[in-house]
């Protein structure tokens, strides 16, 4: 049988990182994975440019039912050393937009650099895992090319989303196997869809794209972003939309403002004089793009209207269409498209300064398994980085 120091389960961004962070160090290291290349979805990320991390980091970042948790291991490895190691390692970077860091050039850039980094530790690829267990000296891994013993385990297989690019719930099963509890799982940074009302306004509109403003929940509780948003022929998708999809649950509303810089309602009745002439779909036109002014002046009914004949009443559902249209997705484009998985290993059962599980000495969870997941822009790999050199530190440190 083969037997190792510690074994490492999935060769995605946390695994890789992890295996990195301890080669070297005199232990026999081994990475499973059953893709047959290592770091698929770094490979795809950032539309192939990889968005490796966020300046604006904080545990304020992420979603967890356990919100502060996080908050160690990002401490313990911040962008800036990752921004350091590529540094050393000569690739170019820039800053796309809120602290989002991407490669000049290839997100291939990125797997190679981590490839590199863990020389020394074996990766043993087309290995499925199916499951663990402890058998009181040693893990026993139930891999496809048999038992494989191991004194320590990392589990970082990632979550649910995108099967076909090799996700699977092992991860979960192992935890569960354990005693670990798991926080529901869902897609998240993934486009909504809509009934055939809501459906039948986006369809028209497909490819307009626009700054926007989205919100979810009340109050305190109220979650905002400002990122661009894109009409789609299954409903709404961009940036500002995935970043709400994953505080949205099923029977909920969302809000967009598709105007924020414009605080419509008064501007609609200043501009009464300069535009009284014009149709009203024109005049919209002057602060919408112009298909969704266009729309926009249909659906209320004011298509053939010139400005002049609107009453306040009117400016006021007008405004109201455009600062805060309330729609109530029916759902969304599900695993098969969703960036992450919004839950997972539930953290009371992890140690948060060294990832290893409070029920099982030796069993660690690194990255998106763990139920930690970030906004979009980086935050997602800063987690599987900062995950995988807390555990890393503490096998490490013995
Ligand atoms: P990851 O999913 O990377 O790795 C898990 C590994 O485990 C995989 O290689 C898988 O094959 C393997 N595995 C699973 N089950 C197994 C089994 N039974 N046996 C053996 N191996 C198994 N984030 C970000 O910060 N910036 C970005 O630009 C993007 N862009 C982006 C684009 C797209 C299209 C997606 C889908 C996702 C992103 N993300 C992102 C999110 C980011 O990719 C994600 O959060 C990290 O890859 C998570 O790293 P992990 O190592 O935890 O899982």
């Amino acid at each position: 049988m083969n037997s190792v120091n510690i074994a490492i389960l999935g060769a995605g961004a946390a695994g890789l990182f992890c295996a990195g962070s301890l080669a070297g160090s005199g232990k026999r290291v081994m990475v499973l994975d059953h893709a047959a290349k290592p770091g698929e979805k770094i490979r795809i990320s950032g539309g192939g440019r990889c968005n490796f991390t966020n300046l604006a980091t904080s545990y304020e970042r992420f979603l967890s039912a356990n919100p502060r948790f996080s908050a160690s291991a990002l401490a313990g490895y911040s962008p800036r050393d990752f921004v350091a190691l590529i540094d050393r390692a000569g690739i170019a970077w820039h800053e796309k937009t809120l602290g989002q860091l991407f490669c000049d050039g290839s997100a291939r850039q990125i797997v190679d650099l981590l490839l590199e980094r863990m020389r020394g530790a074996e990766l043993r690829l087309e290995c499925g895992v199916r499951g663990l267990h402890h058998d009181g000296s040693a893990f026993v891994i139930h891999s496809t090319d048999g038992p494989i013993r191991a004194d320590q385990v990392v589990v970082a297989t990632g979550g649910r989303s995108i099967p076909k690019m090799g996700a699977t719930g092992v991860g979960y099963e192992i935890a569960q196997s354990f005693g670990h509890a798991l926080i529901k799982t869902r897609p998240g940074l993934v486009p909504l869809t809509f009934a055939e009302q809501d459906l039948n306004l986006c369809k028209p509109l497909a490819g307009v794209a626009l700054p926007a403003q989205t919100s979810h929940g009340k109050g305190k509780a109220q979650t905002r972003f400002s990122d661009a948003l894109l009409f789609t022929h299954r409903g709404l998708s961009g940036p500002s939309i995935l970043q709400i999809s994953s505080f949205w649950r099923p029977g909920e509303e969302v809000s967009v403002d598709l105007a924020p810089e414009a605080d419509m309602a008064a501007l609609l009745r200043g501009a009464r004089g300069q535009l009284g002439r014009v149709q009203v779909a024109t005049a919209l036109g002057n602060w919408l793009p112009t298909r969704l002014a266009d729309s926009v002046a249909a659906e209320l009914g004011f298509a053939t209207k010139r400005f002049a004949d609107l009453s306040n009443r009117d400016f006021d559902q007008i405004a109201a269409r455009i600062n805060a249209w309330r729609l109530r997705p029916v759902g969304s484009e599900g695993w098969r498209t969703a960036e992450v998985t919004v839950g997972g290993v539930d953290t009371k059962g992890i140690d948060a300064r060294s990832m290893e599980s409070r029920l099982q000495p030796g069993l660690f969870f690194i990255g998106e398994v763990v139920d930690v997941t970030g906004w979009l822009g980086g935050y997602n790999f800063q987690w599987a980085w900062a995950s995988a050199e807390a555990a890393a530190k503490a096998i490490l440190r013995g």
